[in-house]
């Protein structure tokens, strides 16, 4: 068996099955890069307190340089499970390549608070590439309601047509969510670049050395105060997994909506040939399956989310080897908002909408009602009498399938001698749309100085 490197006080080791449990190499190899940013930072300042002779300093970051180059290359040798995770294996091979000097890279130094270093430079160097991601959704979604300000639709309550809207309305709502998205992983950067190295196995160290150096050396923008924390704290992790989720959520919702407007009985839009499957028996399928993805992605992600946060919750201080069960999860919802934000971004860009499905389906219908039921009011009528009066002619209109608008005059006078001509101008939808020009409406104006907002949102990044 493999004497390990904390064996000193053992004499036996745990059988291969155990070991195989216990190790995290399998994933925590993703922060290969981070582990060795981390150990040059370390030793750099080894040499610069006079921790450690310069000689042997500049031995160890040759030897962590070396292994830096062939891990870019693909060249690294075989991790092993032997050598439990990142840590110890990339330790194995830089005393494999300059002998036991190697030993002294870890002077005034612990796992915990180099792991807590990986993780945090992980996810730091995560976040500007999520609001990226994010911002180019935005930009489609910029676009599209800028090429749709006037394509109007039936906008909808408990999924029942309500009132018509604007087409760009309704896309600049989900750049509002994502702009929210975008700030929260913004500001999980303040809790994720704190530097945690330093803190040691969990009190600090005897030795005298520079946190503010190393954290400097790795573009943290703070040390943490506290060194129980520093090695406790995975909070910027749980930020980031609750972030995510949000993020999930909003584009699920968005994926929900485009299966449902690229269903035969809707029709408002059609997705792309390259952004859609077909079945392997029926002919005639075009199924929106990315979409259908993403909105199956969101549980693992709330997942990770719960997984972390259950891990975390009975947890002493210090560390304590439950938080190896970190990190997956934090890869896993990495790996699947990024490809969905980019699956997002290529299905919207290529979306085909059919503007004259929705227009249709607002002129057929009476999402107009609310119309009537104002310009009563506006006459004089109380607005629950003219809910009333209103309801009526709707519940008649359904009878004989005609829309208000369509009603002859005499009609809708029937109904109430307040109503002239002028109302056939009140009841076409567009004019509908038109007239919400309340801050915040869906009136073409406001989707307008939405849409120029939004641009200059993006333009500030
Ligand atoms: N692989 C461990 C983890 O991911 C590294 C820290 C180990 N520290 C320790 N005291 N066992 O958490």
């Amino acid at each position: 068996a493999v004497k390990k490197m904390w064996g000193g006080r053992f004499t036996a080791v745990s059988p291969e099955f155990a070991q195989e449990f216990g190790a995290s190499i399998d994933f925590d190899q993703a922060m290969a890069a981070e582990d060795i940013e981390g150990s040059i930072a370390h030793v750099t300042m080894l040499g610069s307190t006079g921790i450690l002779p310069a000689g042997d300093v500049a031995k160890i970051k040759a030897g962590l340089e070396e292994i830096q180059q062939e891990l870019a290359d693909g060249t690294l040798p075989e991790f092993t499970i032997a050598n439990e995770d990142i840590h110890m294996n990339i330790e194995a091979i830089l005393t494999s390549k300059i002998g036991p000097v190697a030993g002294k890279l870890h002077t005034a130094r612990s796992r915990n608070d180099q792991v807590a270093t990986d993780f945090h430079l992980w996810v730091t160097h995560r976040l500007p590439e999520v609001v990226a991601a994010i911002d180019k959704l935005q930009g489609v979604l910029l676009k599209l309601a800028d090429a749709h300000v006037e394509t109007i639709l039936p906008g909808t309550t408990h999924l029942q047509h309500a009132q018509p809207i604007s087409l760009g309305h309704y896309f600049m709502s989900y750049f509002s969510m994502l702009q929210r998205d975008k700030e929260r992983f913004q500001f999980n950067l303040k809790h994720a670049s704190i530097s945690p190295l330093g803190a040691a196995a969990l009190a600090g160290t005897t030795f005298p050395i520079d946190r503010q150096q190393t954290a400097d050396l790795l573009g943290f923008d703070e040390v943490y105060t506290n060194s129980l924390d520093a090695v406790s704290d995975r909070d910027f992790a749980i930020e980031y997994l609750s972030n995510s989720s949000m993020l999930m959520m909003h584009l699920s919702r968005l994926s929900e909506e485009l299966i449902i407007w690229a269903s035969y009985e809707y029709q408002y839009v059609e997705l792309d040939d390259a952004y859609s499957t077909g079945s392997s028996i029926m002919p005639q399928k075009k199924n929106a399956d990315y979409a259908e993805l993403i909105r199956g992605k969101v549980g693992r992600v709330y997942g990770d989310l719960m997984s972390l946060m259950t891990v975390m919750k009975g947890l002493p201080l210090a560390y304590n080897k439950d938080m190896q069960e970190d990190k997956e999860g934090v890869f896993d919802a990495t790996t699947t908002i990024m490809g969905s934000l980019h699956v997002m971004t290529g299905m919207l860009s290529t979306l085909h909408i059919k503007d004259a499905n929705m227009e249709a389906a607002v002129q057929n219908d009476f999402s107009n009602a609310t119309e009537l039921a104002d310009y009563l009011a506006s006459k004089g009528l109380p607005f629950r009498q003219a809910h009333a009066v209103v309801g009526k002619l709707v519940l008649t209109g359904i009878q004989t399938h005609t829309p208000l608008q369509k009603m002859p005059l005499e009609q809708l006078q029937a109904a109430s001698d307040l109503i002239d001509a002028d109302v056939y101008h009140d009841l076409d939808p567009r004019v509908a749309v038109e007239r919400r020009t309340s801050f915040g409406g869906t009136s073409f104006s406001s989707v307008k100085a939405q849409i120029k907002h939004g641009q200059t949102l993006l333009a500030e990044e």
